[in-house]
């Protein structure tokens, strides 16, 4: 079977923006920020993107593009013992689609409500009482909620239709529809937010560091976590989306492209959310810092506040906010849920039909069970968290100190990098990549650990407490994954690379 191909450069980087853009920048960007000191995540959020979001997207292109596979084909034909990388990789993805279908389910809903303000008076408790029906333990997996699961049901239907149509005609084609609308949509967005009474003091509060905050190891690791999140780095996503690469594209200036756009639009996110809140605090009179968001629920509290005090446009400020998170959120759906199908078709041999159906099918089964319940948002929390801060924020570091000092292949990949790319990368890649960002992560790792290991039992969500234990579990659980699944395919070699110009990969493969 010949290995399908983007149909063109400008596919290819729109299906990567496609792919970074997502509910990292609209709903997880701005939360994270707030709960991180506001304009003191900037700093270590610019750190983590420059020295280790851009350089290990490069590294990322590179290995896809050269081995041609979906993450662990693609680690397995760099080296035998490689494989477990890719597998954990597929395993992260798996965790996060599962709950990434759930939000923009929500937001699917709530751009209905914002027409008639259907949460009435008091968002947040219409979000936790009416529509989440949140309750507070993992005891509650039985009370599932229709109109969620309805709407999920339709996200991965969509989801799956794409990802079946191909890599051309299914994900290129709908990036290249949605990608421009959703700029437009969301710049509409924050130029309306931008005229609200109080908006520069909000982004006076995005944009002045506080100082103290950047000491504090955990506001370092969520900015790390946050990059690779939102890059779609460190699982498995760039390595298969470039696998479909041909062989002469340019690597380095795709990298840097899709690397700002998404940085641009968070930033864009931030500045429309502060800015939002700014008006919040306007009105209510209530500082910023003291609004009390719970990060990940600040879009469907702060918005829907924002929506009910809105002079003018209320309705069409809402559709936009929501039908952005939306479409953002599903084609990021569509690269994370094409990992683990694009893993069966390389590794097993199977079709895309078959994989689609098998793979994504049964995703959405867990996904429909889990999520729509009353103990979906708590699942959500803290899966989200625990798969950021100790899945990605570790396979991505990881990941790099096996390719560039266990393999030494950063060598290789800088040449093949740099044959076919404007862009040539050199020492201060290597340096941000090999040396800057695997100690900044074992730093920060080493003490957020150390900090959550001494804190009080029940001091925090994240404490000793049963959140903690299912957090780790689900962590832990994606290495295990990784782990069995190389062990099982170890005797079971892959497909050599088809074409003829690939010739000294394949015999490196072979060695
Ligand atoms: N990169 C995707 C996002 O930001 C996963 O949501």
């Amino acid at each position: 079977m010949v290995r399908e191909n983007w149909g063109s450069r400008a596919g290819f980087i729109l299906a990567a923006i496609g792919s970074a853009v997502g509910l990292g920048n609209i709903w997880r960007f701005p939360g994270v920020a707030y709960e991180n000191g506001g304009g003191a995540f900037l700093v270590p959020y610019l750190v983590a993107l420059t020295t280790a979001g851009i350089p290990l997207l490069i590294m990322e292109f590179t290995i896809g593009r050269r081995y041609k596979g979906s993450a662990p084909v693609a680690f397995r034909r760099m080296n035998k013992n490689a494989e477990v990388i890719g597998w954990w990789q597929v395993a992260i993805s798996i965790v996060i689609a599962v709950y990434y279908a759930a939000i923009i389910a929500w937001a699917g809903w709530y751009g209905y409500f914002s027409i008639t303000q259907q949460w009435g008076e008091d968002p947040n408790a219409f979000l936790m009482g009416d529509f989440l029906q949140a309750s507070d333990g993992f005891g509650d997996f039985g009370t599932w909620l229709p109109g969620i699961g309805i709407a999920m049901i339709a996200v991965w239907a969509f989801t799956l239709l794409v990802i079946g149509a191909g890599v051309k005609k299914g994900i290129e084609t709908t990036s290249k529809v949605f990608i421009p609308l959703l700029l437009v949509m969301f710049a509409v967005l924050v130029v309306q937010a931008l005229t609200l009474d109080g908006a520069a003091d909000g982004l006076n509060s995005f944009f002045s560091p506080d100082w103290e905050a950047v000491r504090e190891p955990g506001v370092w690791l969520a900015a790390y976590g946050q990059i690779f999140f939102s890059l779609s780095v460190g699982f498995g996503i760039m390595v298969t989306y470039a696998s479909y690469l041909k062989r002469k594209s340019d690597i380095t200036t795709s990298a840097f492209t899709v690397g700002f756009a998404n940085s641009s639009f968070e930033i864009l996110a931030g500045i429309g959310v502060f800015a939002a809140l700014g008006f919040i605090a306007f009105e209510s009179g209530v500082p910023i810092a003291d609004q009390a968001y719970e990060g990940v629920g600040l879009a469907f509290i702060a918005f829907p506040t924002i929506i009910n005090t809105l002079p003018y446009l209320a309705g069409l400020f809402g559709v936009l906010f929501f039908a952005s998170l939306v479409v953002a959120g599903w084609t990021s759906m569509v690269s994370i849920v094409q990992v683990p199908v694009a893993a069966m078709e390389d590794r097993f041999g199977w079709s895309r039909i078959k994989a689609t159906v098998v793979v994504g099918g049964a995703m959405a089964v867990v996904s429909l069970i889990l999520l729509p319940t009353a103990s979906g948002l708590m699942f959500l929390d803290v899966t989200d968290y625990f798969i950021n801060q100790y899945g990605i924020a570790v396979a991505a570091p990881v990941s790099i100190a096996v390719v560039v000092w266990a393999l030494w292949k950063w060598k290789a990949l800088r040449d093949d990098a740099n044959a076919t790319s404007t862009f040539k990368v050199g020492p201060i890649w290597f340096v941000c990549l090999g040396v800057v960002t695997p100690i900044m992560l074992a730093g920060i790792l080493y003490f957020n650990i150390r900090d959550l290991l001494t804190a009080e039992a029940d001091s925090a969500l994240y404490g000793y407490n049963q959140h903690q234990a299912f957090g780790w579990a689900i962590a832990i659980g994606a290495l295990a994954f990784g782990v069995i699944m190389a062990l099982l395919l170890r005797r079971k070699e892959v497909p050599a690379i088809e074409s003829e110009e690939d010739e000294e990969i394949r015999e490196e493969a072979a060695r």
